[in-house]
């Protein structure tokens, strides 16, 4: 893996939906006391904003515009949209597909590179998305790709949804993730793929402490190579 040495070292998490990537990532940065990114808010930002404006979310044109004049605001792990705070809608499943739509759009990803990589700040940040690894933080220190079976990653969501006490249907949420894994590996702008120089952790039936404690692990061991370099 290449190392800028000049830039906040990077931990990059992909993986497609519920795969426990927000999950992971975010315990692994507090517990480094690293900057989070979770790069699907974005484009569920995207998303939310051309639906409710009535865009047409597969004009890229018309998307990129709207995605390079967000005003947007990260505060204390909420996220605000034109002084609104968004934070519960941008999590419904609505949003997810809506953002899978706007985010095979290449004019989208280009506009919104700019803002992902300026959550790379000291001590180092910990992103989660599609493609962190492939193009956003290609010199990331660490390149994790996670994946579980469909059906525990609809079983996954299926749980979230009910304990925030909004109804679920399982059959429903399984032929969701699967279109959306479809869409989001077969686009041609950055498919979720897992790079060559990437580990891939099966989470499937693995509790996410196990997995945030193997992260570190790694992170661990690349931190004395290079040390010892
Ligand atoms: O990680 P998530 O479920 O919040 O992502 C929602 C959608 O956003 C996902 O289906 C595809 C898109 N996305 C993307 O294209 N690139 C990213 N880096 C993150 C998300």
């Amino acid at each position: 893996m290449s190392a800028d040495t000049a830039l906040p070292p990077v931990i990059a998490i992909d993986g497609p939906s519920a795969s426990g990537k927000g999950t992971i990532a975010a315990a692994v940065a507090r517990q480094l006391g690293f900057h989070y990114l979770d790069s699907g808010v974005l484009y569920r930002i995207v998303g939310l904003a051309g639906t409710e404006r009535g865009a047409n979310l597969d004009d890229d044109a018309q998307m990129s515009r709207i995605a390079l004049n967000l005003n947007i605001k990260f505060d204390d792990g909420r996220v605000w949209l034109d002084h609104r705070d968004v934070s519960d809608l941008v999590r419904d499943e609505g949003a997810g597909a809506a953002a899978s739509r706007v985010g095979a759009l290449p004019g989208v990803r280009i506009a919104l590179m700019a803002l992902q990589r300026g959550f790379r700040r000291a001590p180092g940040l910990v992103a989660d998305g599609r493609d962190m690894a492939s193009v956003v933080f290609q010199d990331a220190q660490l390149k994790i790709y996670l994946t579980a079976t469909a059906e525990e990653r609809a079983q996954r969501r299926y749980k979230q949804l009910i304990d925030k006490g909004h109804s679920a249907n399982i059959t429903a949420l399984l032929q969701d993730i699967c279109a959306r894994d479809l869409r989001d590996s077969t686009r041609v702008a950055a498919p979720l793929q897992k790079c060559a120089d990437a580990v891939e952790i099966d989470t499937t039936g693995t509790p996410a402490d196990a997995v945030v404690a193997q992260v570190l692990r790694l992170y661990q061991k690349h931190q004395k190579q290079q040390k010892t370099q």
